[in-house]
């Protein structure tokens, strides 16, 4: 049987640090659903159409990998999708106290559903959408951070003249 794993997020926007925690999912599990959340108690940046289309640009090379989104209970939309398998980043110490709770409760509420950690590659264990939101929003700009399509939606949303 296929093992499909989930790996949700808010995804505002996707980042280079999102797309290897991908890519490193999709060589271990046979399907991986890149799950990004519809109704954020943030208010995000990109609606969830042009967060899961800058998703779906930029893993278009990874062929099991999908893009979805979802709404209400993770784990309730993992029964959905029949994964048994949940997967999230870890960039540094800082990400694990939220993880670990996140993971535990879970787990409480479908014990047969799986967390499975991937820890980054160092060079993007700085790299976060909020601080890239953040530093666009103030009209600067940071290379090799997002794919260049990302880049161009930052660009166009924060209207920078670059
Ligand atoms: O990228 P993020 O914002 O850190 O992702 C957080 C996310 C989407 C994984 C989390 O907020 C989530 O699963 N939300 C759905 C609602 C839910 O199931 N909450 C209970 C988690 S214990």
């Amino acid at each position: 049987m296929k093992t499909i794993a989930l790996y949700p997020g808010s995804f505002d926007p996707i980042t280079n640090g999102h797309i290897y925690i991908a890519e490193r999912a999709a060589a271990v599990f046979d399907e991986v659903i890149l799950s990004v959340l519809l109704n954020s108690n943030k208010n995000s940046t990109f609606s969830v159409k042009e967060r899961c289309e800058m998703a779906e640009e930029s893993l278009k090379h990874v062929k099991n990998i999908k893009v979805d989104n979802f709404d209400g209970l993770l784990i309730d939309y993992a029964k959905q999708k029949k994964a048994s398998v949940i997967i999230r980043g870890l960039r540094a110490m800082s990400d694990f106290e939220y993880e670990f709770q996140m993971a535990l409760m879970n787990r409480k509420l479908a014990p047969e559903i799986e967390t499975f950690f991937i820890v980054t590659d160092p060079k993007y264990s700085y790299v976060s959408s909020s601080s890239i939101r953040e530093i666009f929003h103030f009209g600067g700009t940071v290379d090799n951070v997002v794919p260049e399509c990302v880049f161009k939606k930052l660009i166009e949303h924060f209207k920078i003249n670059n």
